[in-house]
């Protein structure tokens, strides 16, 4: 019992209380959602810019959100906002600094004093800090910098060690958990593939890339080529990551007092249904409605076909699809990014993860794929971002 409505007191159910920090990115709208919606929950969010109209609506639902504006690389500032803040007993930490290429120095060092920021201002007040959630991916695991063995096909665990070579953020951002909680708050890392999910605030945003994509070729009548390598094209090579799993699992870990660990879990965040571009290019386009380029003689894949390039003169199509179709107003590069593109087809190394340990430890949330694709592509058009 305890709030007071009209002088009356009502039960309240609120048992644990989450910052998450990256709110308005892939996954933390999804976190946010899951949360509020149990209602057992009281949730900071935290990012630099104002909420979109998903916060509004979740605010006009609920008094258990507050939108914290923050900038997290800024020391005086995060301990200004944030270290008043006693009651958190959970921590999602789904951001991180893009400013700099991922393995450049630069880039793990922003990545440490964003997290260091943060831990100082909230570590010292929240006394009933129970776990912390960590997102970062499966590049764990590999290094884009080489060497490659472009025949081998594995299924990395979260046991395999880390690459020697090159630079990797993620590494940093565990050992400074290690540092800072181990043996007083329990931990756990999440390693999810390719995010698949709506975003606006998303530097590497695959739906969002995909589906401005899709409604160009429409608008132009362009065909709607898969450009990449053979090797993407046809081969295992990467895994899908539904947000509303990447999501849930954080939750289910952050919550299962059984699974913890005070020297921090690791499990990877794959949907568990291997996919090959070949097999969900055709079905993808049908969704869109376009014709295939197969139907008219032409390679659905292209290995020359560069989408920086092809859409480098679109903006202004994009304007006018936007306008016509009465869309929530956002210029082309708010929501695709066309070099991630070009990398992601062309990435010479596998990223290929095991579900076995978050299977054994009882995590069921599977996905398929494609099926993560059309529901999010569905999902954007009620959000009225794409036609
Ligand atoms: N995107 C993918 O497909 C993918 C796949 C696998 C792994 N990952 C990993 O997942 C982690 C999170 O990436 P993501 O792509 O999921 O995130 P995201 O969607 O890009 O969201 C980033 C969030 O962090 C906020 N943010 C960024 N800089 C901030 C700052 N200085 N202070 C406060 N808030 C800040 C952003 O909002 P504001 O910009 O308004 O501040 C946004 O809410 C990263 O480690 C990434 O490598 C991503």
């Amino acid at each position: 019992m305890g709030v007071e409505d009209g002088g009356r007191e009502v039960a309240t159910t609120i048992e644990n209380v989450a910052i998450i920090f990256g709110v308005t990115g892939l996954v933390g709208k999804e976190l946010a959602r899951r949360l509020i919606s149990t209602q057992k929950w009281k949730v900071y969010g935290v990012a630099r810019r104002n909420p979109d109209q998903i916060f509004s609506s979740i605010k006009s639902c609920t008094n258990d959100f507050s939108f914290i504006s923050c900038d997290l690389l800024d020391p005086v500032e995060t301990q200004q906002k944030l270290a008043l803040l006693e009651d958190v007993t959970h921590v999602f930490w789904v951001t991180w600094a893009s400013k700099y290429v991922f393995d450049m120095r630069k880039c793990c060092e922003q990545n440490k004093s964003m997290m260091s920021n943060a831990l100082n201002a909230i570590l010292p007040t929240a006394k009933s800090l129970k776990h912390v959630s960590l997102q970062t991916g499966m590049k764990h695991y590999v290094s884009l910098q080489g060497p490659f063995d472009e025949n081998k096909v594995r299924f990395y665990d979260e046991d395999c060690p880390r690459v020697s070579s090159g630079i990797n953020f993620y590494y940093v951002l565990e050992d400074l958990l290690h540092e800072r909680l181990s043996s007083k708050v329990a931990w756990s890392v999440h390693r999810p593939g390719l995010l698949i999910g709506s975003s606006r605030k998303t530097l590497y945003n695959f739906m969002g890339s995909l589906c401005v994509y899709a409604a160009i070729c429409k608008r132009e009548n362009l065909p709607f080529v898969f450009g990449g390598t053979r090797e993407c094209w046809e081969d295992l090579c990467i895994d899908g990551s539904d947000v509303r799993l990447v999501a849930e699992q954080q939750i289910w870990a952050a919550t299962n007092y059984d699974i913890q660990s005070s020297d921090g879990q690791s499990f990877n965040a794959i949907n568990g249904s291997n996919f090959t571009w070949k097999e969900i290019w055709p079905s993808i386009g049908n969704k869109f409605g376009l014709e295939l380029p197969s139907k008219k003689n032409m390679m659905l894949f292209s290995q020359d076909f560069r989408y920086a390039k092809a859409m480098s003169d679109k903006k202004q199509v994009w304007r006018e699809i936007v306008l016509k179709e009465g869309l929530v107003p956002t210029e082309m590069e708010d929501l695709a990014n066309w070099e991630f593109m070009d990398v992601l087809f062309r990435c010479p190394v596998k990223m290929l993860g095991s579900r076995e340990k978050a299977d054994r430890f009882g995590f069921e949330m599977r996905y398929n794929t494609l099926d993560s694709i059309l529901y999010w592509i569905d999902f954007m058009k009620d959000e009225k971002l794409i036609p």
